[in-house]
């Protein structure tokens, strides 16, 4: 299937490792433009090489999303070097972490608001697509209860609430909107291979409750985020797609 994607031009945040750089890896091979970000300069920049090296169309910038002002002149001056934007994938996230004040300001802060800035600050750009797509990483923490309260499992349930309300405020202008829920997903220098060897019981028992016995990949969750970034996916909008190899148990009708 042709997902037409060629030619498109996409945003993604937080992609020099995990999920967001399959995400760029997967938009790349189906011949989409793109534009990254990461803290790292020196990651950004090797990342950036290796893409290149493989006939990818990408540029990267180092920035940190949770300074507003520097994350919306990274955007902007990203759309104008593609040329426009089609697809936005905010995909940062300040991670999950025991409850606390501070975690809950970092998860609105970095989960939500860099999400909410991205939309809002690329939305003509969007619009002017007339295919516009926004996919935007939520997590099965937000649709189940999980390990312990935490800011990152409420704030990743309220990505998927906005993402439903504005698909209905933007489907006129030919926008959709989609939110992805990953379950447990395992990478090297990911947060899984640091919990395996810092808590090995509870890394075990969440292994135990996935049916097939393995954890997620990046690259299994980047082909449903470029499928809905496509327009191969145009009747869907307003959803929230659980990518988890069967880790939820809850029946959602
Ligand atoms: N891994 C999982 O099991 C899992 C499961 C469900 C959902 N998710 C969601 O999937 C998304 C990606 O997760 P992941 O595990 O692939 O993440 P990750 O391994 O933590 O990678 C995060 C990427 O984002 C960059 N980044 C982090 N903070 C940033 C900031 N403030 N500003 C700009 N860039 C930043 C990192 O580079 P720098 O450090 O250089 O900035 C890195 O490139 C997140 O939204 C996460 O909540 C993950």
């Amino acid at each position: 299937m042709d997902l037409g994607l060629r030619g498109k031009k996409a945003i993604v945040t937080g992609a020099t490792k995990g999920i967001g750089r399959a995400i760029v890896e997967a938009l790349l091979a189906e011949g989409a433009a793109v534009g990254f970000c990461a803290r790292s300069e020196d990651e950004v920049q090797a990342t950036v090489a290796e893409f290149q090296a493989k006939g990818g169309e990408v540029i990267g910038g180092a920035v940190n999303v949770r300074d507003g002002d520097a994350y919306r002149a990274w955007l902007e001056s990203t759309a104008q070097a593609l040329g426009g934007c089609d697809v936005f994938v905010p995909n940062v996230s300040a991670g999950g972490g025991m409850d606390s004040e501070k975690n809950w300001w970092k998860n609105f802060e970095v989960d939500v608001l860099h999400t909410v800035r991205g939309c809002e600050a690329l939305m003509e750009h969007l619009k002017k697509s007339g295919q516009g797509a926004i996919v935007i990483i939520s997590s099965t923490n937000a649709i189940e209860t999980f390990a312990a309260p935490m800011a990152y499992n409420a704030m990743k349930a309220s990505l998927i609430t906005y993402a439903k309300q504005l698909s209905q405020f933007v489907g006129k202008a030919g926008v959709r909107v989609n939110a992805v829920s990953p379950g447990p997903i395992y990478f090297e220098g990911g947060a899984w291979e640091m919990i395996k060897g810092t808590n090995p019981k509870f890394y075990e028992s969440t292994l135990r409750a996935i049916p097939s016995g393995r954890f997620g990949t990046p690259e299994e969750v980047a082909r449903v985020v470029a499928f809905l970034a496509s327009p191969a996916a145009s009747l869907v909008t307003g959803a929230n797609v659980v990518a988890d190899n069967g880790f939820t148990k809850g029946v959602r009708y």
